[in-house]
């Protein structure tokens, strides 16, 4: 990879889980460790791209070069993301957002019940980042390349086919097991609509330089 094959290019990722909160002290969260889109725009960077990483709670240091901003909740996210891409060429998901947050969200700490009674939640759904941005009309001349990931169990392939056009992305990129979340290695399967190209197996820091490598290919391919 030229190391600058991303010049000029402006790259938005989201990475890591999101936190949805029950009350003051508790939430919901997942596993997802943010190593994935923390290595995507580290990589970008390197290859030339300024580089706006919106991440979720998670424990990694920030990649040279890189904007970071901090969020919790999908709804953070979400509008984190809507006021940086406008400027983007690029839009990366890679953050595993939570699909539902609980419908109610306590001011209070929720108490112990003396009689053993439990509380029950319930939960709304969350807006979906990627296809809300995938969306968007430009304002400004050029278009957003999207890209998607997907973590599936089966039927990887026919997953990732069925989600890059639910979300309408061009580029869906899939986890091949085993379950990826908090790994350092990782195999991924790009599914666009010429079909599909496998990354075999190797550290996240090695595949996301593949990967940024053919989204630069396929940039300059696109005028
Ligand atoms: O639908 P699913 O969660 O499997 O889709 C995964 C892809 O969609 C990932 O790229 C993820 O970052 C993105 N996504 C999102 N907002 C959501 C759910 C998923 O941006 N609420």
């Amino acid at each position: 990879l030229s190391p600058q094959r991303l010049a000029g290019r402006r790259v938005l990722i989201t990475a890591g889980p999101t936190w949805e909160a029950i009350d003051p002290v508790r939430g919901l969260t997942n596993r997802s460790s943010g190593k994935m889109g923390f290595a995507l725009a580290q990589a970008a960077w390197e290859a030339g791209a300024e580089v706006t990483l919106v991440a979720g709670p998670v424990a990694l240091a920030t990649p040279r070069g890189v904007q970071r901003i901090d969020v919790v909740s999908a709804r953070d996210m979400l509008e984190a993301v809507l006021a940086e891409v406008e400027a983007a060429d690029v839009f990366i998901a890679t953050a595993a957002v939570a699909d539902w947050r609980p419908a109610q969200v306590s001011e209070q700490k929720i108490k112990k019940d003396a009689s053993g009674r439990t509380p029950t939640l319930s939960f709304t759904e969350n807006p979906d980042i990627l296809a809300t941005v995938a969306a968007l009309p430009r304002s400004r001349s050029g278009a957003l390349y999207c890209v998607g990931f997907a973590a599936e169990s089966h039927d990887l392939q026919r997953h990732a086919e069925e989600k890059r056009a639910r979300k309408g992305v061009p580029l869906l990129v899939g986890n091949i097991g085993p379950e990826t979340f908090g790994r350092d290695d990782n195999a991924l399967l790009l599914v666009d609509a010429e079909g599909s190209m496998a990354l075999p197996r190797a550290p996240k820091t090695e595949l996301a330089r593949l990967l940024v490598a053919e989204l630069a290919r396929r940039l300059s391919a696109t005028p």
